[in-house]
């Protein structure tokens, strides 16, 4: 089965074409990040002008890098949540009127589901070589959420952020820091010429429960950089590249400890047999390593470019939810808070 998958919901215009869930035959990210860059952050209203332009052309590149004709897709899946109105807007829209104009059936997918199936793709297949259940850590720049996975399609929140999620977070401390947007991929590369000379920032935690919390963390760090003196930023007194990169590093390990103590927790209380990481934050390099290290269950986490937003996931995603049926879900609506696992 071909899904075409399509994902708008912040700042990435994808589509991807995906063969039986796993197969990525196509896979095209416009980024838009050049364009919010300058605002040091994501204008909502320039990043759904930018979808309606870039989705049409971004959709024909992924059918012509698969080398196929909408004649081979079998059915479209589209996020229609959670995510900025304006940007899901566009993406549910544009579906709507393929799978009209094809008549190919329609299914909405929810964002979060397609970070999770993205550890699908590329024979990781958490399901063939762990077993349910799974916990799954979901950490971007809108969510940070601890899921556990008994089965296909059936979830549970167990955890979440009770203020800024984790890539937000990053984006907040890259601005302190004097760094572009986004945060979280320069605060990497800046950590990894750290010599860790700096105190270590707190691992904020909440008592008897899974849920994060990274603002406290966030003010510790600002109250770090106004003693000092770098920030806020007054007749260029600015950090050096050495504060930068030892905060870097000391902000980044904060975070980094902060999700493997709540993941490696929800495994235990779980009885997990594997652990799925996504999300953009699931591409920094150091959690990556550090989640391995600390866990005896295996960790499926793909690729850096299938953690941060992409059309594959989503794509994925429904082909497990077509097996129930294939349907043409015309009167879809874009969720702006939609959730998941929440009975
Ligand atoms: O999943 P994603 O692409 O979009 C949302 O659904 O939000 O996540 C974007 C977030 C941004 O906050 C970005 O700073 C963070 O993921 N991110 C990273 C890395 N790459 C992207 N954070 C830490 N390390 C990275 N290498
Ligand atoms: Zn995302």
């Amino acid at each position: 089965m071909n899904v075409l998958g399509i994902e708008t919901s912040c700042d990435d215009t994808a589509a991807a074409v995906i063969t039986d869930g796993t197969i990525i035959k196509s896979n095209i990210v416009a980024s838009q990040s050049d364009m919010h860059k300058k605002y040091g952050g994501i204008i909502p209203e320039i990043a759904s002008r930018e979808h309606f332009t870039s989705l049409i052309p971004v959709v024909n590149e992924a059918l012509e890098q698969a080398s196929l004709t909408y004649k081979n897709i079998d059915a479209i899946a589209v996020t229609n949540g959670p995510g900025l109105a304006g940007s899901l807007l566009i993406g549910v829209n544009s579906a709507k009127g393929l799978s009209m104009s094809w008549d190919k059936p329609l299914i909405g997918i929810n964002h979060l589901e397609g970070h999770i199936y993205s550890a699908w793709l590329e024979d990781l297949e958490p399901d063939h070589q762990a077993g349910f259940p799974l916990v799954c850590l979901i950490a971007s720049g809108g969510h940070t959420d601890l899921v556990v996975m008994k089965d296909h399609l059936d979830y549970k929140l167990i955890g979440k952020t009770r203020d800024d999620a984790a890539g937000e977070a990053f984006d907040k401390a890259a601005r302190v820091l004097g760094l572009g947007f986004p945060g979280g991929p320069e605060i990497q590369k800046m950590s990894e010429e750290a010599l860790e000379t700096v105190a270590a920032l707190p691992r904020p935690a909440i008592k008897d429960s899974l849920d994060f919390s990274f603002s406290g963390l966030k003010t510790a760090l600002v109250r770090k950089a106004e003693a000092e003196g770098f920030y806020p930023v007054i007749d260029n007194n600015g950090p050096s590249r050495q504060q930068t990169t030892e905060y870097s590093f000391a902000f980044q390990e904060a975070i980094v400890d902060c999700l493997v103590r709540n993941t490696v927790k929800a495994v235990s209380e779980n009885n997990a047999k594997g652990v799925i990481l996504g999300g953009g934050v699931a591409a920094n390099s150091r959690l990556r390593q550090k989640m391995n290290d600390a866990m005896d269950v295996p960790v499926f986490v793909p690729r850096p470019g299938l953690c941060t937003d992409n059309g594959a996931m989503i794509g994925a995603a429904a082909f497990f939810n077509l097996q129930n049926g294939l349907p043409f879900e015309l009167d879809m609506d874009a969720i702006p808070n939609l959730r998941m696992g929440i009975t």
